[in-house]
């Protein structure tokens, strides 16, 4: 204890500082000396407080809570935290923008990340998702270039509309999503009035071994809000970090925003006649074809105590299942399955899994990884490093996470199978004609604000030529406000 009643100040080390506002010189008015261990400790540490951020969805927020089961889905998984009526699972959750770096603005028109850990007794599960059911593209392939014409120029160091639409000029499966972007629902008015899906159709197995194609839906309870185009762009100036104050502050106050869940739950022997791919992840699946059946709520109620302890070192991964659930053959999926945990090696390091908000906390994680940079997790000196071994150390259970499912053919670059109704504006056009006259409006306008935007008139073409496909009327309406914007 120092002289007043609060502890005293240490180096890293824990011995005391005798002096945090003057550095030791040689003499008054004398050079700093090397023996001022308290000072070098500073900066140096003050040196390497940034660690790489997210190559997208660098800007986010984080909330501790809960999900309970309210309905019975125990004949379509047998995943434990899903098995009982009234259970609770503790959760983190991240929100996130997309396209724009650390300090970003929250109000921007963008998709929003809705990453989810589920702390279940057989292990985390993550569920990293997006506040849109569907997707730019279809194959992982594209994911770099994709997000490389979306993100800053690397000569004008900015956003470019040129490349923005060069992109999607090229991808004519986009043409839904952009829709939906361009939409009254592309800039949300906080994280809390926003739905989240899974996007892509996962695997559920259930205890007899039968599986099921399933799409996940998190149901805003807080009702959807939603900025138009100059509301967003007001706010992106006066307030970048809204959704930030929102969320922390709703919380804050014990206003604690939830979700419900539903999901729509496909057999796998319907996967192969569907009238379109089912893993395709540009598409929704109709709720006529499979209507939405609830599972239970997730609600929010902690605020993390440090943001970069717990927020910006948080790391989700597709690939984190527990048993009776899976991967589909979704292309996009199978590419994520890799993604994120190597991000995370580079981003946090190979024992990133350590860290309190990654490590399981309904189980422990046993097994014979070792070392690393970083590594807290000594084991002890009774457990081996190797399996199989003699000493009790842990096994495998036998039991694969979820079903196996057949393959055929020969290896190689395929395109995905084709159905019947695979076209890649159809669904973009049924979304155009569900909106009201207002609602096409601004959308219509939202798109010419940033086509017009574009110096080549080829890339501005073919962008027609995708909105036209989905619906003729869309088509014309978007091509007349562009070249009203052109010639004004
Ligand atoms: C092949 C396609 C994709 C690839 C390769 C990819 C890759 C990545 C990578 C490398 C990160 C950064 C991870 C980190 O540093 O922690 C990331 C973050 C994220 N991605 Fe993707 N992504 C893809 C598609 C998608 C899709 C389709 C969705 C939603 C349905 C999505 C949702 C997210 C979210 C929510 C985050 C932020 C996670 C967090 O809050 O930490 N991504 N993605």
């Amino acid at each position: 204890m120092s002289k007043s009643s609060k502890p005293t100040l240490t180096t890293e080390a824990g011995a005391p500082v005798a002096d945090n506002q003057n550095s030791t010189s040689a003499g008054i008015g004398g050079p700093l000396l090397l023996q001022d261990q308290h000072l070098l400790e500073k900066l140096a540490r003050f040196n390497r407080e940034r660690i790489p951020e997210r190559v997208v969805h660098a800007r986010g927020s984080g909330a501790y809570g809960y999900f309970e089961v309210t309905d019975d889905v125990t004949a379509h998984t047998s995943a434990h935290f899903l098995g009982e009526v009234g259970r609770r699972t503790e959760t983190f959750i991240r929100f996130s923008t997309v396209a724009d770096n650390l300090g970003g603005p929250d109000a921007a028109r963008d998709p929003r990340g809705f990453a989810l850990k589920f702390y279940t007794e057989e292990g985390n599960y993550d569920l990293v998702g997006n506040n849109t059911p569907v997707f730019f593209i279809k194959d992982p392939l594209k994911f770099p270039d994709f997000i490389h014409s979306q993100k800053r120029d690397p000569f004008t160091g900015k956003q470019e509309p040129d490349n923005v639409w060069d992109f999607w000029a090229h991808a004519p499966e986009a043409t839904h999503q952009v829709t939906w972007l361009m939409g009254d629902r592309g800039i949300p008015a906080s994280y809390r009035h926003m739905n989240g899906y899974g996007s892509h159709t996962y695997q559920w197995t259930n205890a007899e071994g039968e599986v099921f194609f399933v799409k996940y839906h998190f149901k805003t309870n807080q009702g959807i809000r939603c900025l138009s185009s100059d509301q967003g762009a007001e706010l992106s100036g006066t307030d970048p970090n809204s959704h930030q104050t929102d969320l922390l502050q709703s919380i804050e106050r014990g206003v604690f925003p939830s979700w419900t869940l539903y999901v729509q739950i496909m057999p796998a022997d319907e996967a192969a006649d569907y009238r379109f791919n089912p893993f395709d992840l540009t598409k929704v699946w109709p709720h006529g074809d499979y209507p939405l059946q609830r599972v239970g709520r997730l609600v929010l109620d902690r605020n993390p105590d440090n943001v970069f302890a717990e927020v910006e070192q948080s790391a989700f991964s597709p690939n984190n299942f527990v048993p009776g659930i899976g991967p589909s053959p979704d292309k996009m999926l199978q590419g994520r399955l890799f993604a994120y945990a190597d991000a995370h090696r580079y981003r946090l390091g190979v024992n990133h899994t350590q860290l309190p908000v990654n490590a399981p906390k309904a189980t422990e994680a046993n097994n014979y990884g070792r070392d690393g940079l970083m590594a807290a997790n000594a084991y002890g000196r009774h457990t081996k490093n190797y399996e199989p071994n003699s000493y009790g150390g842990p096994v495998e259970s036998g039991a694969p996470l979820s079903a196996p499912r057949p393959v055929t053919g020969y290896w190689g670059t395929h395109e995905a199978p084709q159905h019947s109704k695979d076209d890649d504006f159809f669904q973009a056009g049924e979304l155009y004609r569900l909106m009201s006259e207002e609602e096409k409006g601004r959308l219509v306008a939202n798109i010419a604000g940033g086509l017009a935007q574009v110096s080549r008139e080829d890339v501005i073409e073919k962008n027609l030529a995708h909105f036209s496909a989905a619906d003729p009327e869309y088509g014309r309406r978007v091509e007349a406000a562009v070249r009203e914007l052109q010639e004004g």
